[in-house]
């Protein structure tokens, strides 16, 4: 029965961080709804969640268009009832392009465009996921925005402004959250930083495993050892300053 299993909604669970989210998940007898923008993409990861034992669904969901969000809602409303895990994951950094030399843009010369767009997908695709799941949450729901070290504001440097903005716009969020909904709920947010992970996005140089990426983040939604935090940034399991 449904009722009895937890269920995970995790955004672009097609690939990367997200979709090994979805795996380690679904070891811990979760019921994960992957979801990605791309259909195809989408279901050829549930094939292979699938073919490794595990139960889960699919369902196409683009964070930046709310038509996609909307109607995803009214969804996992009529036909699932609740949402105990929320994974924010999927993201874009917008400054990847390192061949092009743009890794060194300055704030003064990012183009406007990639600011807004970094922000559209990974500010506002996690707020309004948020806000349209809220109403079918569990009373002590757990909520993981997937960030990133380039938000911390304690560390803050030059390079990738646009995506720097971006997280550090989305650890905001994860702190307005929590004050929110800490007044007359259980429900937890917290942000993570996975490190720098060997996924397309972090590309082959970088030093951690998908396996590892996940492990916090992962650990957040389990409810980090009964502890449940919340309003927190956290890395290697550890709380880092934002
Ligand atoms: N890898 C790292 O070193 C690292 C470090 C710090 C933080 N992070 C964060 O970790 C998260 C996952 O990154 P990753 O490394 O796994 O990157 P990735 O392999 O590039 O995966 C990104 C995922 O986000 C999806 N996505 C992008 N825009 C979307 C949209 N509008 N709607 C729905 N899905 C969308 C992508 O879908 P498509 O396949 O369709 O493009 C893909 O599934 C991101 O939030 C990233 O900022 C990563």
């Amino acid at each position: 029965m449904i009722d009895d299993l937890k269920i995970a909604i995790v955004t672009g669970a097609n690939k990367g961080l997200g979709f090994e989210v979805a795996r380690q998940l679904a070891k811990n007898k979760i019921l994960v709804i992957l979801t990605s923008r791309d259909e195809q993409k989408g279901k050829e990861a549930l094939d292979k969640l699938k073919s490794e034992g595990h139960a889960g669904y699919f369902h196409q969901l683009d964070v930046t268009d709310q038509n996609s969000i909307n109607e995803f809602a009214k969804h996992v409303k009529d036909g699932i009832g609740k949402v105990d895990i929320l994974i924010n994951n999927a993201g874009i950094f917008p400054e990847q392009n390192i061949e092009d030399g743009e890794k060194t843009i300055s704030i003064f010369d990012v183009p406007e465009e990639k600011i807004s767009h970094a922000f559209n997908t990974n500010t506002l695709g996690p707020l309004r996921l948020i806000r349209a799941l809220i109403p079918m949450m569990s009373p002590d729901a757990t909520i993981v925005n997937v960030s990133s070290s380039m938000g911390q504001l304690s560390t803050m440097d030059s390079a990738f402004p646009a995506y720097r903005i971006s997280k550090t716009a989305l650890n905001v969020i994860t702190k307005l959250t929590a004050d929110e909904l800490k007044e007359n709920t259980d429900i937890t947010i917290n942000s993570v930083c996975p490190g720098w992970v060997k996924t397309d996005m972090g590309t082959s140089k970088a030093p951690k495993t998908v396996e590892e990426g996940a492990d916090t983040i992962v650990w957040l939604a389990l409810g980090a050892d009964g502890t449940k935090p919340t309003g927190k940034f956290f890395q290697d399991r550890k709380q880092i300053e934002w």
